[in-house]
């Protein structure tokens, strides 16, 4: 069943996270691992289960800032120092589309029976590996879907990373080749992917994606927010910690995506089914309207999956969606409830 979500903590100190209690263990061939570099590699260094599947208050909290003793029975030393609010979002965005509300699980790669029975089809209850609801096109590290493998480290693709580090960043991974990168890789996916889609909720994501290894896989006693593509390589494709790695020294979100935003603005929008055939989807929701992207991934993305909720499920997904809505009601968006109050 739902239990509330952890609030934010007290010691938001940059700190050793790669510690003697943080060993790194080589996930095993029943341990879930996916798209998510971060949760890939908090798993891997057992701040959230090994096996890959787990809560989402364990996946808040090992997220999160702070170590200090729980009120809820879980470990809070945390590994990254990412902000309430924004993990809240993810989190429960994640469990309501890849998760099972029921159980309460969350795989963070593929479908697994460890996150309980299924539920009534047409719900997925897929893991973060499902395309199209929370993982989408465009990734830095990984493969559009269309072409099969939407999951794994892409070497092909981590060269276009280096490349554009030591084009745009001599060498670093910074806001500018921020940029840079989140336009060619649409543009890569315009030009040869005939599915291709970017529109809410993977618009958004995609743009917060380009600025969380800023923000969080810098170590952090160093200031400047230049990344090496060494550390990142750590934890895209090795879902590692550097050796010794400090997580940031302050409580951080999506600072600095206006900037990957303003570099080269995109409207959202699809190919219509060949390639370089974009064309802006008016329905999607924008950086202009953000309470639309509450709105739409309510009614049609969660709905799709839940059209008629009854018993448990109803109210387990009522309750998740109420953790959800308090992003978007520190926006002043009126709350929508497709399942009655
Ligand atoms: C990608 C989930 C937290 C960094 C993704 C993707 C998912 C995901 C589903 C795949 C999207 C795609 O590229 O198609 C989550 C959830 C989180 C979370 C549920 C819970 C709070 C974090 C944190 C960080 C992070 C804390 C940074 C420390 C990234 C990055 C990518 C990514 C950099 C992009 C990978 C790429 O483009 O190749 N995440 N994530 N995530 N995540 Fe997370
Ligand atoms: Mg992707």
């Amino acid at each position: 069943p739902p239990q509330d979500p952890p609030g934010p903590l007290e010691d938001t100190s940059a700190k050793l996270v790669y510690d003697d209690a943080h060993p790194w263990i080589a996930p095993g061939p029943n341990d879930m691992r996916g798209p998510c570099p971060a949760l890939n590699t908090l798993a891997s260094h057992g701040y959230l289960p090994r096996n890959g599947i787990a809560t989402p208050a364990q996946i808040i909290t090992a997220v999160m800032e702070g170590k200090e003793p729980s009120n809820l029975g879980v470990n809070r030393h945390s590994g990254f120092n990412m902000e309430n609010g924004i993990a809240k979002l993810a989190t429960y965005a994640a469990l309501l589309v890849d998760g099972n509300p029921v159980t309460n699980l969350l795989s963070i790669g593929g479908k697994s029976s460890t996150t309980g029975e299924d539920l009534p089809q047409p719900a997925v209850v897929g893991g973060l590996n499902t395309h199209d609801v929370f993982e989408g096109d465009a990734s830095m590290s990984r493969a559009d879907s269309f072409f099969g493998d939407n999951y794994s480290f892409n070497p092909t693709l981590w060269d276009e990373f280096v490349d554009f580090s030591n084009r745009f960043g001599a060498g670093k991974y910074n806001l500018t080749v921020a940029g840079e990168l989140r336009r060619q890789r649409v543009q890569d996916s315009i030009s040869t992917n005939p599915t291709f889609s970017f529109v809410a909720p993977r618009y958004f994501i995609a743009y917060g994606e380009s600025v969380f290894p800023i923000n969080f896989f810098v170590d952090g006693r160093q200031t400047d927010k230049q990344l090496d593509p060494n550390d990142a390589l750590a934890f895209f494709r090795d879902m590692k910690y550097p050796d010794g790695f400090f997580r940031t020294g302050q409580p951080m979100g999506i600072e600095g995506v206006e900037a990957v935003i303003a570099a080269h603005p995109v409207a959202p929008g699809a190919n219509r089914g060949t390639v370089n055939s974009y064309t802006p989807d008016p329905n999607s929701a924008d950086f202009s309207n953000i309470c639309l992207l509450y709105v739409n991934f309510v009614n049609q993305t969660i709905r799709n999956l839940y059209p008629n909720p009854t018993g448990v499920l109803k109210d387990a997904l009522n309750r998740n969606l109420d953790f959800l809505y308090e992003f978007f009601d520190t926006l002043a968006c009126p709350q929508i409830f497709p399942y009655g109050q």
